[in-house]
């Protein structure tokens, strides 16, 4: 039967960058919906949609833009223009990228709700809420923080835990407290609009569609079926109302209430691909309706409460026809470095350093292939597993193929292709890959579909090891300087650019990047997996003309991680600096306060940051470095700075600093400044010498405000 996918990434909160972890479960769904496109049905490659979108409602976006203040719209559309910086950058290949603060999700979400009352599963119930009287609003469950009611872990959220992933209502908390104020919020009475999850219906089915074969990992089955008890009994109702001031879709016929985010945000992926095929001219409801469409969600294991239970109901009691459709794929969460990420201890890894240092993305994407599997583990990011992985694996058996061999159908044969190859290079061949037939590429095959990344990648390299041995044995470059050998010499290196080519249609769904300079190199078209079958194999590699080869990747050098990680670079650094003066030094060491001023006085300094895209030395200046600033203005600025004793230019760039962006600009000798960069220096700096450039901690945008 023909197969066609929808397949989709959670949504992430709009409220920060991508970090890592979010990097990793798009590279996942990438590689799969990669190797699924290379997939034909009848001749034509498979449809595959691949949507994502910005989760945006809820009350941290709405806090988060009110201390920028800017309204939740304009915040949101400032986090949603730095996507694609990330997306591109890594290779990630979604159709549509769009937002669940859109008029297809108000429609999609209202209409959803409406048959869930029509079917009787809705009811309104005078509850208390929490209510933080100092900041005058009734508390979302992300405002409040607790003890979790089921395994105890103290600082858990008020709607699930995120150490044993229960789901619960906030007042179920021990201990709550409200994050703006600390204070331990009050109980005031709302009516409040629930799901009526206990009902018998929702057991039965959920019940029966946890445990339909092929939908789910079978340790997912297992835990959801404990969350559902032997008869549904620990199923609670859900709340899925909130009280304004909220920034969310409206409830149908409920004046002054919105629907909880989790009710809209999983219906965001419906609204995005709607809104693909509205801009593509496809037709929605056939696609949904469709017997071989599928709709495979990708999601890490702290948000399967969210999509194992309320989203399937929802998706069954409004008669929605993707329920029958819908498979769940949960993958653990990336730690870096053995620890868990964490925004107050640093995100370990920024995505855009990674790229900003110049490193390879599909180096990343290449390891944490290697490392997934099908199962819902944790994997973890290590430096020098990082660079051995990569640089073994990917520079020293799988380039290195075409490295050995590449130069010498260029050099001594017309860049051609022998025309023939004897049985002897038959056989390696059909050694290397297991068969005449590509019965390991069919395992290949099956590992991707399966989502057991490294055990295909494992397999893979195996076949590399093989025509390394080949070229190794066959020694080309020694055939090369005999002239009595050149037709060996012809066919060792057409026979391991098979190879390598096999290799390259095998690796495309990791190597996006690479496989099109492959490509073009070898003059082929977009590969298929049906390029791995059969007389596909040689079929039209024997006496073609290929290009001229250029180096595909470089090795990655180990210094370059320690740039990645700012936190332990910066230990480092304190660790060999000398021991501070202890705290309780002479306070005649420090300068004298300032006189006190207002905060109006303060807001009048317009800091921002800002990111030092190139430094310079000044010419004939033994104090001025010359800074390049972006401070996200769509424009860049010039900042002189006298801080040259204590740096390098080379060690400033890329770094970002505080700049004073308000400052009059001022003409001097060697051009005119627009602003002023911001250095910490002691009292004294005959006695004390030393310059400290400010730098904010990772995760800080250019333009942010300092306030
Ligand atoms: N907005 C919700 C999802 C709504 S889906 C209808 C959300 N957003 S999130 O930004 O917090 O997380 C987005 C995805 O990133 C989730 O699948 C989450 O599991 C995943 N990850 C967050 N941290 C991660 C790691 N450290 N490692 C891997 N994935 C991580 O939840
Ligand atoms: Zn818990």
């Amino acid at each position: 039967m023909t197969r066609q996918l929808f397949v989709t990434t959670a949504l992430p909160y709009a409220n920060a960058a991508f970090h890592i972890g979010h990097m990793m479960e798009y590279i996942q769904a990438d590689i799969w919906v990669r190797y699924q496109r290379m997939q034909e049905e009848n001749g034509q490659p498979r449809v595959v949609h691949f949507v994502g979108a910005d989760d945006t409602h809820g009350t941290p976006i709405m806090i988060a833009a009110e201390k920028e203040g800017v309204t939740p719209q304009e915040f949101v559309a400032k986090i949603a223009a730095g996507r694609a910086q990330y997306l591109d950058g890594f290779h990630i290949a979604f159709d549509n990228w769009y937002s669940t603060d859109s008029p297809e999700n108000v429609d999609l979400s209202q209409g959803i709700y409406r048959r869930l009352r029509d079917a009787g599963l809705i009811y309104t119930k005078t509850v208390d809420r929490f209510y933080d009287t100092a900041k005058g609003m009734f508390l979302a469950d992300r405002n409040i923080k607790g003890e979790c009611p089921v395994c105890h872990s103290k600082d858990q959220y008020g709607d699930n835990c995120e150490v044993c992933g229960a789901a619960y209502q906030p007042t179920e908390l021990i201990n709550p407290y409200s994050v703006f104020t600390g204070s331990t919020p009050i109980l005031k009475p709302s009516e409040q609009y629930f799901f009526k999850l206990s009902d018998p219906r929702c057991f039965q089915f959920l019940k029966e569609w946890l445990n339909t074969p092929g939908r789910l990992q079978p340790e997912m089955v297992n835990k959801v079926s404990e969350w559902l008890g032997e008869n549904g009994e620990k199923l609670a109702d859900w709340d899925i109302s909130r009280d304004a001031p909220y920034f969310g879709i409206p409830i149908p016929d409920a004046p002054g209430k919105f629907f909880y985010v989790w009710l809209d945000a999983p219906v965001g992926y419906l609204a995005s691909l709607k809104n693909y095929f509205e801009k593509k001219g496809l037709d929605y409801d056939a696609f949904l309706n469709d017997p071989s469409t599928e709709q495979v969600h990708f999601i890490g294991k702290d948000i399967v409460s969210f999509h194992l239970l309320f989203w399937p109901a929802m998706l069954e009691f409004s008669g929605h026809p993707v329920i029958d459709k819908l498979k769940v794929n949960v993958h653990g969460h990336l730690t870096v470095n053995n620890e868990k990420m964490s925004k107050s201890r640093g995100t370990g890894i920024s995505p855009l350093r990674y790229l900003e240092l110049g490193m390879n993305p599909e180096w990343l994407r290449y390891y944490l292939a290697f490392k997934l599997n099908s199962k819902v583990e944790d994997l973890d990011f290590t430096g020098e597993d990082f660079v051995a992985r990569v640089n073994s694996d990917l520079i020293g058996k799988y380039v290195n193929i075409a490295s050995r061999c590449a130069g010498f159908i260029a050099k001594k044969f017309d860049g051609k292709l022998a025309p023939a190859l004897s049985a002897t290079a038959r056989e390696w061949i059909a050694r290397a890959l297991n068969g005449e037939q590509g019965e390991r590429q069919a395992a290949i095959a099956a590992s991707y579909e399966a989502r057991e990344f490294g055990r295909a990648l494992r397999e893979i390299m195996e076949v590399a090891d093989v025509a390394n041995r080949y070229v190794d044995e066959n020694k080309p470059w020694l055939l090369a300087k005999d002239e009595t050998k050149t037709a060996e010499l012809h066919e060792v290196c057409t026979t391991a650019l098979i190879l390598f080519r096999q290799l390259t249609v095998m690796l495309s769904p990791v190597l996006p990047h690479v496989a099109a300079r492959v490509r073009e190199f070898l003059g082929d078209a977009a590969y298929s997996w049906e390029d791995t079958k059969g007389e596909r194999v040689h079929a039209g590699m024997l006496g073609r003309t290929i290009g001229a080869y250029s180096h595909l990747m470089q090795r990655v050098d180990a210094r370059m991680i320690d740039d990645l990680f700012d936190k332990p670079a910066q230990i480092a650094a304190a660790a060999a600096a000398p021991a501070p003066a202890a705290p309780s030094g002479d306070a005649s060491d420090i300068e004298e306060l300032a006189p006190e001023i207002s905060i109006d006085d303060f807001t009048r300094i317009d800091l921002r940051v800002a990111k030092i895209v190139n430094c310079e030395h000044v010419e004939g200046s033994s104090k001025l470095l010359r800074l390049t600033l972006d401070a996200g203005e769509g424009r860049t600025r010039n900042v002189f700075s006298g801080i040259k004793s204590a740096y390098q230019p080379e060690q400033l760039i890329g770094k970002l600093t505080v700049m004073v962006a308000n400052l009059a600009p001022r003409k001097m000798k060697f051009g005119v400044s627009e602003g002023m960069v911001l250095c910490a220096s002691a009292k004294d700096e005959k006695t004390h010498p030393g310059l400290y450039l400010l730098e904010p901690v990772s995760g800080a945008q250019p333009g942010m405000r300092i306030r």
